[in-house]
């Protein structure tokens, strides 16, 4: 069992006052709070051993590359990759997106080849796939979703074909927490022949990941959903699509040699990672890992499921209230929409409230145009939330609607 009151002191800022009233943080899936020991490791670097990583010779360059490097290694073992050099460190899942776009899709994919996306995604699993069908001529196609925000997986099947070169979906949707059956999708999609990449940024917070077990060729996420530092992310590759793959970016440290002649390239994680990374986030990402270890993913898991259930009987029974995504595999967020009231003014109103939600349409927009909706206003726990909490929270709701309708 885990003590959430102990919890809750290891985040300073939910001791903050908003607008007059005790912080009730449930934007958990915009980014999560940081723990003491993040925050601590990050003023230790400073303090302490900020230097350049791999360059210096000097006792604190030294001390920096291996906390930098410890950090990888710590990552490989979060996800149970198979190698370290599979672990490139990106500015988040964003970026490591980008990144798959543009080395792998501009080096393999050519004019005709088709890209599988899902009607779930984020902006940013949509637009540089979109980017890159312009530039190559490439289809991209869209697997629909049910009512309850679930993928239509015999559709799904449907559109795999030889000509299926990429299949790129969310592991857990951040405007309705579905969780995906990406196994599956991983299962099928190479069974044509096609690559598949996992979008994993709202899922590493929940869930544990193991991409041996998964087979999945790429899989990224943010290390700031996940009690960690932002600016920093993962992007997992096979080794053996990652050394197939041309460098991103050109810079220092992605090199062998340089002359003006010809460059020939360093070898794997660096050849993705050119210029002077963020190291005292990745140094902290290390601890962010560690916090969440020590009170075990699966506990945590257990305790937001048990956020999950309450939250969504609470909401349901407020009259007027609609749940957006009613999947039967969620995670711990609660979309929603009340009738005849804007999500925007949903958002103030509880702010005044103290309580901090996300309204709008989540960087979803194809999604909300799906479900027919301009957005929602979107409650997402974590470890740290509570029950009386959410008590809260509907008491806010009551008082929106007393004051809009
Ligand atoms: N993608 C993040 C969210 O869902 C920012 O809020």
């Amino acid at each position: 069992m885990l003590d959430i009151q102990k919890i809750r002191q290891d985040f300073p800022i939910l001791g903050e006052v908003v607008n007059g009233k005790p912080l009730v943080y449930f934007d958990n899936a915009a980014t999560t709070q940081k723990p003491l020991p993040v925050l601590n490791a990050l003023a230790r670097y400073y303090e302490h051993y900020n230097a350049n990583i791999h360059r210096g010779i000097h006792s604190l360059a030294e001390k920096a590359t291996s906390a930098f490097e410890a950090s990888r290694f710590k990552i490989q073992s979060f996800m149970n990759a198979a190698r370290v050099e599979e672990i490139i460190f990106t500015y988040g899942t964003t970026d490591g997106i980008n990144l798959v776009a543009q080395s792998y899709g501009r080096k393999f994919l050519k004019e005709g080849d088709e890209i599988i996306i899902s009607t779930m995604e984020h902006h940013s699993n949509i637009v540089p796939w979109q980017m890159l069908c312009e530039e190559k001529g490439c289809v991209l196609r869209v697997i629909p979703i049910n009512d309850a925000g679930e993928l239509l997986m015999d559709e799904f099947e449907g559109m795999l074909s030889e000509k299926t070169k990429l299949v790129s979906v969310v592991h857990v949707s951040n405007a309705l927490g579905t969780i995906n059956p990406v196994a599956e999708i991983i299962e099928k999609a190479h069974a044509v022949g096609a690559k598949v990449l996992i979008d994993g940024a709202q899922a590493s917070s929940h869930i544990t990941i193991d991409v041996q077990a998964l087979d999945c060729d790429f899989y990224v996420f943010s290390l700031h959903k996940l009690y960690g530092p932002t600016g920093m992310g993962v992007l997992y590759g096979k080794k053996e699509v990652l050394d197939a793959m041309p460098p991103y970016r050109g810079g220092g440290e992605m090199i062998k040699e340089v002359t003006f002649a010809k460059t020939t390239y360093n070898d794997l994680p660096y050849k993705f990672e050119a210029g002077t990374p963020n190291i005292a986030d990745v140094v902290a990402a290390h601890n962010a890992l560690e916090y969440v270890e020590t009170l075990g993913k699966e506990q945590i898991a257990a305790y937001e499921h048990e956020l999950l259930v309450y939250g969504t009987e609470a909401l349901s029974s407020i009259e007027g209230l609609r749940l957006v995504g009613t999947a039967k595999e969620k995670v711990s967020v609660i979309s929603f929409v009340m009738e005849g009231i804007h999500p925007e003014d949903i958002g103030v109103i509880l702010d005044q409230q103290g309580i901090a939600v996300r309204t709008g349409h989540h960087c979803t927009q194809p999604l909300m145009q799906r479900l027919g909706i301009v957005g929602t206003s979107r409650a997402s726990f974590a470890v740290y939330n509570t029950k009386e909490e959410i008590d809260k929270l509907v008491v806010g709701l009551e008082r929106v609607k007393k004051m809009l309708s």
